[in-house]
């Protein structure tokens, strides 16, 4: 969807239907930028108490040509003094999702009255653009729906016609994400992700593949245990963005194209989700995307471990004991903790490119979202500022992100007997012990861990985001790098 800013009389614009934002009680506001006789029709509507203004209500009416856009669509923002960012991006949302269910083509939103609240109506072209997303590559019964342009009706301003700019670059950011990890594991293997990373190296990003014997000589030997059961090859990819001057920052993606637990086998219900077990790298590559059409200002690694985890005759097996890259011994005591294999040599392989900082990202414990829901990533890390500038990303994005603690008692819990440290220290607070043997990892290096696995595929539809992947992480990663440069 096309999305354009123009001066113009709402009343006079030429469009399927033109969305009037509103809050409860506040008509009055609105119907003087559409003239007295829809107006009228309005104050009607709103007066039979068939709307409100209640915070995602929306009613929608046919102008019978007292104006020129064929429909209106009130869209309720709820009330005034509880109105935020994220029930602006909602109320986006659901209005596209319902102009674009109706097969409505060009659409106008009237930004005036978000503007005249002090509220930026970005926001809410924000949850238009998202909530449209479509994955239908698979089907052979592509529907023709889809909005093709909204017009944002406003004075001109330098500020908006930024900020727009911005979430529609984020927006197909995200989309770009979500392609990627709704694609099933069989179109989705570690070549193929390597090969995405390369269609991104041009300008200023360049991508570097290292094969199974590069990374051998490396010496990442947890890594490369995660896919000894498959004959899908691993690819560790490596692409670096310089953009700007100063030491990268490092973004680590766990990319398992596909997680069956390995050995440690899981239960065959809802297996086939663990496609999205690579979501965290489909973040880091878009995220390298956006920085790149963007030009962000700032020098950024990108690494994604790739590799499928599944039980064949060469898998690796409980007990056995791998090498990572800076030495440390790791006994796998269940090969279904296959992320933080392959995480622990992506950090070390990081550390050596001396970045200002690591952030990983990854679907790591299921743990995650016993603790947070659906409506939360966990973080931990060893850097205060880090961990504070993630937590505004998160609440400016509404990715929000939760600390947790890294108390150093975690550390006896993975305690291996015969090995430097082991990969699992049971169920019992899995999700800290986790990131904890990242930690170990990456040392004295500011580093902060998300883990995604709580939001990253939605079971049902909200308002902004439908079922299947969610993106979560790009918004938020490119917001923090954006206010980061
Ligand atoms: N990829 C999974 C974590 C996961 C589970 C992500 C469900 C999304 C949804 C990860 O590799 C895993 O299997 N973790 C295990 C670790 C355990 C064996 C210590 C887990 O959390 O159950
Ligand atoms: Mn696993
Ligand atoms: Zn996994």
């Amino acid at each position: 969807m096309k999305v354009y800013l123009k001066d113009i009389k709402e009343a006079d614009c030429a469009s399927d239907a033109l969305i009037l934002p509103l809050c409860e009680g506040d008509a009055g506001a609105s119907l003087k930028y559409i003239g007295p006789a829809a107006g009228s029709l309005i104050k009607k509507i709103i007066s039979s108490g068939e709307f409100e203004g209640k915070h995602n209500q929306m009613t929608l009416l046919h102008t019978s040509d007292m104006i020129r856009p064929d429909r209106i669509l009130l869209a309720g923002l709820g009330r005034k003094k509880e109105i935020s960012r994220e029930k602006i991006r909602q109320a986006g949302g659901k209005a596209a999702s319902l102009l674009a269910g109706l097969g409505l083509k060009d659409i106008a939103l009237s930004a005036r009255y978000l503007s005249s609240l002090g509220h930026l109506p970005s926001d809410f072209v924000e949850g238009s653009l998202l909530a449209v997303y479509k994955f239908s590559k698979y089907k052979s019964d592509k529907e023709a729906k889809g909005l093709k342009s909204m017009m944002v009706i406003s004075r001109p301003d330098k500020h908006l016609r930024e900020s727009i700019k911005w979430v529609t670059a984020l927006a197909s950011t995200v989309n770009f994400a979500k392609d990627l990890i709704n694609t099933p594991s069989n179109d989705m293997t570690p070549g193929r992700l390597a090969d995405v990373a390369k269609s991104l190296a041009k300008g200023k990003v360049s991508v570097r593949v290292l094969e199974r014997k590069d990374s051998e000589r490396e010496g990442m030997g947890a890594y490369l245990s995660v896919s000894k059961g498959s004959v899908e090859p691993p690819k560790f990819i490596v692409l670096r963005y310089n953009g700007g001057d100063g030491a990268p920052v490092a973004l680590i993606g766990k990319s398992i194209t596909f997680d069956s637990g390995g050995i440690s086998i899981k239960p065959g219900e809802g297996m086939e989700k663990m496609k999205y077990d690579m979501a965290g790298g489909a973040v880091v590559l878009a995220v390298i995307r956006l920085a790149s059409g963007y030009k962000l200002p700032l020098n950024l690694i990108g690494i994604l471990p790739a590799a499928e985890n599944l039980p064949g005759g060469s898998a690796s097996k409980p007990g056995d004991i791998v090498r990572t890259i800076n030495g440390k011994t790791v006994e796998i005591i269940n090969t279904d903790a296959e992320g933080r294999l392959a995480l622990a040599d992506a950090i070390g392989y990081a550390k050596k490119l001396k970045p200002k900082a690591i952030i990983d990202i990854a679907t790591l414990t299921g743990a995650c979202s016993v603790a947070l829901g659906n409506e939360a990533i966990a973080m931990m890390g060893n850097d205060d500022p880090l961990i504070s500038r993630m937590k505004a990303a998160g609440d400016e994005t509404y990715e929000r992100v939760w600390q947790m603690p890294l108390y150093e008692e975690y550390g006896e819990y993975i305690k291996s007997d015969i090995a430097d440290i082991k990969n699992t220290g049971g169920k019992t607070g899995s999700l800290v012990t986790a990131a904890y043997f990242l930690k170990e990892f990456a040392g004295e290096v500011p580093w902060v861990h998300l883990d995604i696995a709580s939001v990253a595929w939605a079971d049902k539809d909200r308002p902004y985001t439908l079922k299947g992947a969610t993106g979560v992480g790009v918004r938020l990663l490119s917001t923090l790098l954006k206010e980061m440069k």
